[in-house]
């Protein structure tokens, strides 16, 4: 689904591979698109300033965003849900949501809610034990914190250090969703373990968790990579039987793998990857080795004919993430395009970027080890 069609394309929660077509996507989501008019009515509540991943397209679609802009103006405040499943340390693609998350915060001043499903992770990964899969919620759990996520209106919550308050809310949404929906959901065939077909009940669970503590419906907005989609498509369709709002989502495109522009990063090749957890010497040897160019062969073809910075990981992931400021993208774009910057200087450019975001980050994640419990949630 929403790739090319051929026999390597996968489309899952779980898996992505092969080229990603969002415009595709979008259509068999039934996804609106974030046009002109949303951005305007976003700014209005945003002091007029729009965050880059808006202005650039990344958070791209959405459902139902009219209607969280429309309860906010009437005094019906939303709170926010994400969440990650821990399988190995965080990528610079995990953060994305997180980034454009904390800014809908500090905006709009909303609660929000940090799911990390370890029991998601421990049920489809072969290879990770519980006690990998609660360790690297620990660990990722830090990179939110590093963010800088405010603790008192955010809380971060571990599945199974939340089990009871979970199952007992995932129930009546299990009881709603048949094997059928969920096979054809996600793909599954029958060698899925059923704590595979179970979880999607859990990843709704934060959705209607502030209306159940709160005895009273709280609309929700989940902003989140498109591949969650099909979690929240059955979510949608079931909470309303259950008396609750259904939530909104607002999606983003992924940050590519360094190899190509068309896919998703994944954890699975390290060299394909960098994680926030990367020191400098390994981050500039992997894109000046991997990163999937959009120059030319040689200096004098690309002098003459120029680079394609669309194709070109290093620029992407400048715009995705590493250069929030436009006129300077625009600047890096056009000398790109037009030849007057070579291959080897982009990658420059990232690695500088990238060095100063990341030791940063690793800096705030130090500190973080010390405000975990300000943030944890447990039963
Ligand atoms: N299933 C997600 C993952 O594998 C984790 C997750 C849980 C999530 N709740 C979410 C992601 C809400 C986005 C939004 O990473």
């Amino acid at each position: 689904m929403g790739t090319n069609d051929n026999e390597e394309s996968v489309f899952t929660p779980w898996e992505v591979r092969g080229k990603v077509d969002y415009q595709r996507l979008m259509k068999e989501f039934g996804t609106e698109p974030v046009n002109e008019k949303l951005l305007n009515r976003i700014k209005k509540h945003t002091s007029g300033s729009l965050h880059f991943m808006l202005r650039r397209g990344i958070f791209f679609t959405h459902r139902d965003m009219n209607w969280i802009l429309d309860e906010y103006e009437k005094g019906n405040k939303f709170y926010l849900y994400t969440g990650r499943g821990p399988s190995d340390h965080t990528h610079i693609g995990h953060i994305v949501p997180w980034i454009f998350t904390k800014w809908l915060q500090e905006k709009f001043k909303t609660k929000f809610i940090f799911q990390l499903t370890d029991d998601e992770k421990y049920v489809f990964a072969d290879k990770l034990e519980m006690e990998d899969t609660y360790s690297y919620a620990l660990d990722n759990a830090l990179d939110i914190i590093a963010l800088g996520f405010d603790s008192k209106n955010t809380e971060i919550l571990i599945d199974t250090d939340n089990a009871k308050t979970f199952y007992k809310i995932a129930l009546p949404v299990a009881k709603r969703i048949t094997y059928s929906t969920v096979k054809s959901s996600f793909g599954f065939d029958n060698s899925m373990n059923i704590g595979g077909i179970f979880y999607t009940s859990i990843q709704a669970v934060p959705a209607i968790l502030e209306s159940v503590r709160q005895g009273k419906n709280i609309p929700c907005l989940i902003p989140h990579a498109i591949d969650q989609d099909p979690h929240f498509r059955l979510a949608r369709d079931v909470l309303p039987k259950l008396g609750y709002y259904k939530p909104a989502n607002i999606q983003c495109k992924f940050v590519p793998a360094l190899s190509g522009p068309d896919g998703k990063m994944s954890s699975s090749n390290p060299n394909e990857t960098i994680f926030v957890t990367d020191d400098p010497k390994s981050i500039k040897k992997k894109i000046n080795k991997y990163a999937f160019s959009g120059g030319r062969d040689t200096v004098s073809e690309h002098r003459e004919k120029g680079g394609d910075p669309d194709i070109d990981v290093s620029f992407q992931w400048l715009k995705i993430l590493f250069e929030p400021d436009d006129a300077k993208l625009n600047k890096i774009e056009e000398e790109y395009r037009s030849g007057e910057m070579l291959s080897g200087e982009l990658k420059a450019i990232l690695i500088e970027k990238m060095v100063k975001f990341l030791e940063d980050h690793q800096d705030a994640r130090e500190k973080a080890k010390d405000k975990l419990d300000d943030f944890l949630v447990k039963d």
